[in-house]
């Protein structure tokens, strides 16, 4: 079984379960470097645990993760968190703006984790608020925000480090249309421009419309019509 050459991340034969519960059962995924790749299917169907597995965050109980031509399911630990610090974005569907900092310092954070110095990070941070057309939010604290300017913020965020990678799980899910329609063209263009990858999880049609290409998950089972078999 292969990948199409120039695949920058690939799973395949993906297992887990919670219990009695089988999360995937067999999932298979690649994406391109630069390509936006929409994952749908059903509330249940596996979704957030495929992308959560893509992302190192939770081990599959079986099968292969390839990143970059590293096998990332035999990691260390430290390795993982080292590989999503430096090379992954992530944007959720609400609440992952740390409430105590201003706006600024939320898009900052990652830069300021991995050593800048405060200017440097609040300079590239802003660069990347006026990109989401957010950078008058700049001195707010994400609760004196609306919805859609705190995803446009925690865009901002993913792609401050200029990851390789952006992992969005349902993004919009908590907006109305209109705002959620802003944030995935401002989310698509900012990445597009920046040749960062989308894993972009979704259950709404609209929102799979901004991607490159679809890939359906059903019953913890996806498949990738990009493989060739
Ligand atoms: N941490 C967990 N503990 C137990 N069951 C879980 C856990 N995460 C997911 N599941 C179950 O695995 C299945 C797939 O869930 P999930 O990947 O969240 O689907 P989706 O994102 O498509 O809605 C569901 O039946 C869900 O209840
Ligand atoms: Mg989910």
């Amino acid at each position: 079984m292969t990948f199409p050459a120039g695949s920058l991340l690939t799973a395949r034969d993906l297992r887990k379960a919670y219990g009695p519960t089988t999360a995937l059962d067999g999932a298979e995924f690649s994406i391109h470097p630069g390509e936006v790749v929409a994952v749908m299917g059903p509330s249940g169907s596996g979704k957030s645990t495929l992308l959560h597995c893509l992302a190192g965050i939770i081990t599959p109980d079986s099968g292969s993760i390839t990143y970059d031509g590293r096998e990332v399911t035999s990691m260390s630990d430290a390795a993982r968190s080292a590989l999503r610090r430096s090379e992954f974005g992530f944007v959720f569907q609400f609440g992952q703006l740390v409430p105590e900092l201003t706006c600024v310092e939320n898009v900052a954070l990652p830069l300021r984790l991995s050593g800048s110095s405060r200017k440097e990070a609040e300079r590239t941070a802003l660069a990347w608020m006026e990109r989401l057309e957010v950078d008058e939010l700049r001195g707010k604290r994400p609760g004196e925000v609306s919805g859609g300017q705190g995803q446009r913020v925690a865009v901002a965020r993913a792609l401050v480090t200029n990851p390789r990678v952006v992992f969005a799980d349902e993004p919009t899910g908590a907006l109305d249309s209109l705002n959620g329609e802003r944030v995935m063209e401002l989310l698509t263009d900012a990445a597009r421009s920046a040749n960062a990858a989308v894993v972009l999880v979704t259950h709404e049609a609209r929102v799979a419309a901004y991607s490159d290409r679809e890939i359906v998950v059903r019953d913890g089972k996806s498949r990738d019509m990009e493989r060739v078999v």
